[in-house]
């Protein structure tokens, strides 16, 4: 009976000595680094989109959060996409990928845009019968695969390293968890609010964010429009109109606009809508730029694979 209570005594302390937020690794250990660098030419280059114009990066910009400006991204032939673009950083850590998480893993996700009508729209065929016109990559596939012919597989398998390697360690709130330094009162007070408002009940873990699908206007309805895929349009289920897969909130104060429809144009904006919709509640304007302050904290650095020779 004691050790019983002991032992419930002791899971609670450790529970509450645990923070709802992980940091992101410092290292890439796991990577192969020749073939993340093959994918860093491969998610840069326009080549692989039917009129050479479109590469993965023209809608995941590394100077934005790596992510898209624009409220919809155009694709080839400007063809105008249908829903805002997320970031492709530390989107390894996503539990599903896509709004609507159609998606299992990185893998299977770049199968999407590169043949997507209004983004890339290459076949596997067509993409591996140009890739295999150009003696340099030839060369790089060789060395790595050991095979005469690239395959679409291997270019999605690079791609997918690369994006393993997009993670953004560092940030002022990982040093934080890290017990490596302290932050701010104004970073400290923006995430107890963050944490007592309820925020954290979706927003958590090492993406602060990402690993569950949510209704955006649980509790003050939000406009729907069928046009953008979420939850519902896999399941047509009722209750999975406006469901989405929680965005990460990490770097989110580098890319705006915000929410899948871009409805919201800054971090305010998408504080403030979150309040009203997801909680219930009207959110002051102190509470919102507290809350700013903190997820600025989650700015990380910007990842070593970009800048590795
Ligand atoms: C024309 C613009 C465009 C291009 C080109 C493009 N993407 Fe995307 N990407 C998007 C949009 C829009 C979404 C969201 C689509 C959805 O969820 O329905 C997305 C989603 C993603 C996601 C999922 C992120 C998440 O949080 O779920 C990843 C990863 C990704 N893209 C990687 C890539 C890669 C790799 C390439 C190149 C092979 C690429 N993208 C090319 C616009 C683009
Ligand atoms: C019930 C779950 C839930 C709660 C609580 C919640 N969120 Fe969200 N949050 C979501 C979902 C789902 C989305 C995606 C909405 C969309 O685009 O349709 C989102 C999107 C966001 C975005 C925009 C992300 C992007 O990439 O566009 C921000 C910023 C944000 N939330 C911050 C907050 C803050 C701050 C709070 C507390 C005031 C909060 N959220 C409370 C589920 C929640």
């Amino acid at each position: 009976m004691y050790t019983q209570l002991f032992f419930i005594l002791f899971i609670t302390s450790t529970l509450f000595a645990l923070e709802p937020i992980a940091p992101l690794p410092t290292t890439l250990e796991h990577i192969d680094l020749d073939k993340a660098k093959l994918g860093r030419t491969l998610f840069f280059d326009p080549q692989l989109s039917s009129d050479g114009t479109i590469s993965c990066h023209s809608c995941h910009n590394f100077d934005n959060g790596g992510a898209d400006t624009r409220a919809v991204s155009l694709g080839v032939n400007n063809r105008e996409g249908s829903i805002q673009s997320p970031t492709v950083y530390n989107a390894v850590y996503n539990f599903k990928q896509f709004w609507n998480g159609r998606a299992a893993n990185l893998n299977e996700q770049a199968k999407g845009p590169l043949s997507d009508h209004a983004e890339m729209n290459m076949s596997p065929t067509e993409l591996e019968a140009r890739l295999n016109t150009n003696l340099s990559y030839k060369e790089v596939f060789k060395k790595i695969y050991h095979t005469k012919k690239i395959t679409s597989e291997q270019i999605i398998d690079a791609i997918t390293e690369f994006e393993k390697a997009l993670i953004t360690p560092n940030s002022r709130f990982d040093q934080y968890l890290r017990d490596e330094i302290a932050l701010t009162p104004e970073e400290k007070k923006g995430y107890e609010t963050f944490k007592s408002l309820g925020c954290i009940t979706c927003h958590n873990g090492i993406n602060v964010g990402a690993n569950s699908f949510q209704k955006i206007g649980l509790f003050r309805p939000y406009p729907y429009n069928a046009k953008y895929q979420d939850r519902y349009a896999l399941t047509q289920k009722e209750y999975h109109k406006n469901v989405f897969k929680v965005p990460t909130l990490r770097n989110i104060s580098l890319s705006a606009p915000y929410f899948h429809d871009a409805r919201a144009k800054t971090l305010n904006d998408a504080i403030e809508k979150m309040a009203y919709h997801n909680l219930g509640i009207d959110i002051t304007k102190q509470e919102v730029q507290s809350i700013v302050m903190f997820l600025k904290s989650l700015e990380g650095e910007r990842p070593k694979i970009l800048d590795v020779p």
